[in-house]
């Protein structure tokens, strides 16, 4: 069977570590060249240990692996020129440009809404909003310029369900499900589709985390993984306290791929019942 991404080249932000870096691999698993970048590095109420260089460089390795070709760039997703220039020279080395994950995000230091310091809202907010409109603004040209593409927003089921004590991440999310929306009206015309996915919890290091542990189990003093399992759990219907990365990666490729290729302006949950809870 023909690879489902042969030839194409797709943008991943956030693909040091985590989701990102699954979907990197996997697209590339498919026959994609691939454009990541990530900070890399610690960020203000990230919650989760910052991802380090190692992280991206192991990304690297595992496309390569792929036989694919990777250009992967230390940047933060908040600064538009840096993301602007990047996406740029990848767009040179291999041609152009296809596929679009804005994956890149932070959960924020949790808390309620009367106690937020400003820099925390302000930095989850350019983050996980701002950042995924930077990431996609210079790649339109791009996709246009093919003729067609697919953009693929990563979002989160709390944009559809509130959730105490994470209002700057909840409302970034909320919010990419009008910026999805409006680029899909404003690039149908161009063939490009615009869809986002909204997990619900995922074992990755944003979830798996101290910080985390001890929100889900505030009445323990040191709760560990197995502690919080049974609320990860609860959240959802079917009976799983988080999804694999590969979940993600699996409808990101379904809806980057000719499969989707009528599927646009959609809110995808891959989320193990959670909005029907
Ligand atoms: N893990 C979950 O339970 C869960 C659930 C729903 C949605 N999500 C979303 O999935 C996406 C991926 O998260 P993950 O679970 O892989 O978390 P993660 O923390 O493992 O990975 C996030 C990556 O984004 C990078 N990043 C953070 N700030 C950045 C910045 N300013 N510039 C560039 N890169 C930056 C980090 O360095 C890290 O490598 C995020 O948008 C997240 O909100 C996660």
């Amino acid at each position: 069977m023909a690879r489902r991404m042969a030839g194409k080249v797709a943008l991943i932000s956030g693909a040091a570590r985590g989701q990102g870096r699954h979907h990197a691999v996997r697209l590339a698993e498919e026959g994609a060249d691939i454009i990541a970048f990530d900070i890399a590095g610690p960020v203000r109420a990230q919650g989760a240990p910052a991802a380090s260089p190692a992280d991206l460089a192991e990304t690297v390795r595992l496309v390569e692996m792929h036989d694919r070709r990777i250009l992967a760039t230390q940047a933060d997703v908040r600064d538009s020129d840096a993301v602007t220039d990047l996406v740029n020279r990848g767009v040179t080395e291999f041609g152009g440009l296809d596929i679009v994950v804005a994956n890149a995000g932070i959960q924020g230091n949790p808390g309620p809404v009367a106690e937020l310091h400003p820099a925390d809202w302000r930095a989850v907010v350019e983050t996980n909003l701002s950042g995924v409109f930077h990431t996609v603004q210079p790649a339109i040209p791009h996709l246009v310029a093919r003729g067609g593409g697919s953009i693929v927003i990563i979002s989160s089921s709390i944009a559809l369900r509130a959730v105490p004590n994470l209002a700057p991440y909840g409302t970034a999310k909320a919010g990419l499900a009008g910026l999805m929306r409006t680029l899909a009206l404003e690039l149908a015309e161009h063939s490009i589709r615009v869809n986002s996915v909204n997990p619900t919890t995922v074992g990755t290091p944003m979830l798996l985390n101290p910080i985390n542990f001890g929100l889900f189990r505030p009445d323990l003093d040191d709760p560990t993984e197995e502690d919080v399992r049974p609320v990860y759990r609860s959240l959802n219907a079917l009976p799983v306290p988080y999804l694999d990365p590969d979940d993600i990666s699996n409808a990101v490729l379904f809806l980057a791929s000719d499969e989707g290729r009528y599927i646009t302006g959609v809110a995808l949950p891959v989320d193990a019942g959670y909005a029907i809870k």
